[in-house]
């Protein structure tokens, strides 16, 4: 089997989770989000620089950030990132002393405009001028609904590889092509996976896990050469602007497979089970991946 010889694990339940959940306490937020550190977790976008009328669960980005940057920040090789969707939230993660930021476009015109009010090329064109702007932070490119939109159905091939181009030379550090409701299956990721590899820089996946081919397709854009997953703590995830966005890829699952494909991530499954019992009692009873389920027994 062709593997990549090392994958990096991007945490974002405290952001595609908690944004799709009513609000919680910013200290149940700073506490679980601690706890993923603790665990091993080395990269997580832990909040949205988003207007807080459009998410109002993320109307403590700045304050959440802060604490957390002044805990941890110094750690070593501890990327804390965040989403943001514009110049304005660029410019408050900025000043919140986060240095990388996932900044989205949709491949989708009609899910762009429902979820930042921009077409695609508006929203392209505000990434190149944030990417002007502000020199100082590293931008990251996610792509939603590059593998289907829920009011477009199927999006061509070449409408994602064309944006995803764009936005390489336009100097993103990093693109992420999703699944933003779940639709793709393991021949379509591997093939767009495979094709937008050879744009040259970085490319991670972030697969929901809606009609649960969240792992099935994560292990097609492995064998793609596919080296960074996007997911979330407890199976959290959905965007409240794509009716049907159910869950995201267990982060704990996504552990339990790159561990049984011999790839380490340096992350303590025990301790990050504890993130996700807290995840349960504190946010979502219901939450929970295939290993939060399993029995806790060191020879299972
Ligand atoms: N952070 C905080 N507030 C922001 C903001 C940001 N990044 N961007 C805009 N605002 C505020 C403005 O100051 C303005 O406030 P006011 O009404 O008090 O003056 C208000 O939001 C509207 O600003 P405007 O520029 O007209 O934005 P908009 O209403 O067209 O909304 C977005 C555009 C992008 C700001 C909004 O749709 C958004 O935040 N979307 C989030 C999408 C998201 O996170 N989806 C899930 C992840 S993919
Ligand atoms: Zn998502």
């Amino acid at each position: 089997m062709m593997l990549p010889d090392r994958v990096r694990v991007v945490e974002v339940g405290p952001r595609d989770g908690f944004q799709n959940l009513p609000p919680i306490d910013t200290e149940i937020k700073y506490q679980i989000i601690s706890g993923l550190i603790e665990a091993g977790i080395k990269e997580m976008e832990i909040t949205s620089f988003v207007s807080p009328k459009a998410i109002p669960q993320m109307a403590d980005a700045k304050e959440l950030a802060v604490r957390v940057v002044n805990e941890f920040g110094d750690r070593p090789n501890l990327n804390l990132m965040a989403l943001v969707p514009n110049l304005k939230g660029a410019q408050a993660a900025l000043e919140a002393g986060i240095t990388t930021a996932t900044y989205v476009i949709s491949a989708s015109e009609q899910h762009s405009l429902k979820n930042v009010r921009k077409t695609t090329a508006e929203s392209l064109a505000d990434l190149k001028q944030l990417l002007r702007e502000f020199p100082q932070l590293k931008v990251r490119l996610d792509i939603a609904t590059a593998f289907g939109c829920p009011f477009l159905g199927s999006i061509p091939e070449a409408d994602v590889l064309k944006l995803a181009s764009v936005a390489a030379q336009a100097g993103v550090v990093e693109i992420i092509l999703c699944d933003t409701i779940g639709t793709g299956n393991p021949v379509q990721v591997h093939s767009l996976a495979q094709k937008a590899m050879r744009i040259g820089i970085p490319m991670g996946l972030h697969l929901h896990d809606t009609r649960g081919l969240g792992l099935a397709n994560t292990l097609a854009g492995l064998q793609a050469g596919v080296a960074m997953f996007e997911t979330s703590v407890a199976a959290l995830g959905g965007c409240p602007f794509a009716p049907g966005a159910s869950g995201n890829t267990a982060t704990e699952d996504l552990l339990n497979l790159l561990a049984s494909l011999g790839l380490d991530t340096g992350v303590s499954m025990e301790r990050y089970l504890q993130a996700v019992d807290q995840v349960i009692k504190d946010v979502l009873p219901t939450a929970g991946g295939h290993m939060a389920k399993v029995p806790r027994n060191p020879c299972c």
